[in-house]
């Protein structure tokens, strides 16, 4: 089982098109994946769901929220009942990989706040307890049995890194980085990273303290940057993007060879709480790329990650 957190500061990015898309093409493929939303603004889930479905049969107990909470009510429920198994998309996989979920939920962002009160303690002792505690909580829960199953784990993070997206990279053994070909998006990326590898250092610190109770420390690692909505002229990237990509391989993280192509009239013609996913031109025993540059982009992550 592999756990990979999709993230970067700037929104819009093209996160939860790729977390969903790559998912459903590693389904395709023949891999069993799970992909978690950990956006308050839950777009991932409603790339799947219609919110009347999620209002009926999720909202008010079967959202990533409710197992955060539960945690904090002191009766804990296991994060795997939360999976949901469409049935719509495994007649699309057709008994190839599986692509399963855990739903997000708009108030997920007051989990948040619950969690840094929780930070601190009045001994040094106490701090660590509470430290490991609140960030390993998400990498406690996965360790259940029935997420061994899973050859890959996909978390859609918001685009900020707040105590919820810590808890995705603690628990991630690979982070991918999307990012559009401009300025504004790729200036945080170095941000980004010095994050990582502060709360990296700040947690594995906090785990060779010496108080009695054994923590394992964490090693995420940058997989990759992977550039989202190129837009190409004679077979590659304009010129202006050109440069960006060329300014990002100079940086330490690896950038994908491969990339997604920007295609406004899919995108545009979504329904308004969704995004296209891929496997709505899949068909038994083939797939037409509805979005361009995916099958690149899955094969560099599948190298990247040793899938
Ligand atoms: N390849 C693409 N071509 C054109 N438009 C795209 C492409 N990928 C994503 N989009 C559009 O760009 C917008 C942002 O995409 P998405 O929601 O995936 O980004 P995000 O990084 O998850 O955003 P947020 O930070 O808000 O979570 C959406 O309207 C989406 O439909
Ligand atoms: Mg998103």
């Amino acid at each position: 089982m592999k756990v990979v957190s999709i993230i970067n500061y700037k929104g819009g990015v093209g996160k939860t098109s790729l977390t969903a898309n790559l998912g459903a093409e590693l389904a395709w493929r023949g891999k069993k994946v799970l992909l978690i939303d950990l956006d308050a603004q839950a777009s991932l889930t409603f790339s799947f769901i219609t919110p009347e479905d999620w209002l009926k049969n999720f909202a008010d107990n079967k959202t990533i929220k409710s197992w955060f909470d539960a945690f904090e009510k002191g009766k804990p429920i296991e994060l795997s009942n939360l999976i949901d198994k469409p049935s719509r998309i495994k007649e699309k996989l057709s008994g190839k990989g599986s692509l399963d979920l855990i739903y997000s939920h708009l108030g997920l962002i007051n989990v948040d706040l619950d969690l840094a009160v929780k930070l601190g303690g009045a001994s040094l002792a106490q701090a660590k307890a509470n430290f490991i505690s609140i960030h390993n909580r998400l990498s406690d829960g996965l360790k259940e049995s029935a997420f061994e199953a899973y050859d890959v784990i996909l978390i859609d993070c918001p685009p900020n890194f707040n105590i919820v997206t810590k808890t995705a990279i603690v628990a991630s053994n690979y982070i991918l980085v999307p990012t559009r070909p401009d300025q504004l998006s790729t200036l945080g990326i170095d941000y980004l990273m010095r994050n990582v590898e502060k709360l990296t250092k700040d947690f594995n610190d906090y785990a060779e303290l010496d108080t009695g109770d054994q923590v394992d420390k964490i090693d995420p690692k940058a997989v990759g940057i992977v550039f989202t909505m190129i837009q190409e002229y004679d077979g590659g990237p304009i010129a202006a993007q050109r440069a960006f990509i060329q300014q990002l391989r100079r940086k330490t993280i690896p950038v994908f060879s491969r990339y997604i192509k920007r295609n406004d009239s899919l995108f545009a013609d979504a329904p308004v709480y969704g995004i296209p996913v891929v496997l709505n031109g899949y068909t038994s025993n083939s797939h037409q790329s509805v979005v361009d540059g995916l099958e690149g982009v899955t094969d560099n992550f599948v190298t990247a990650v040793g899938l």
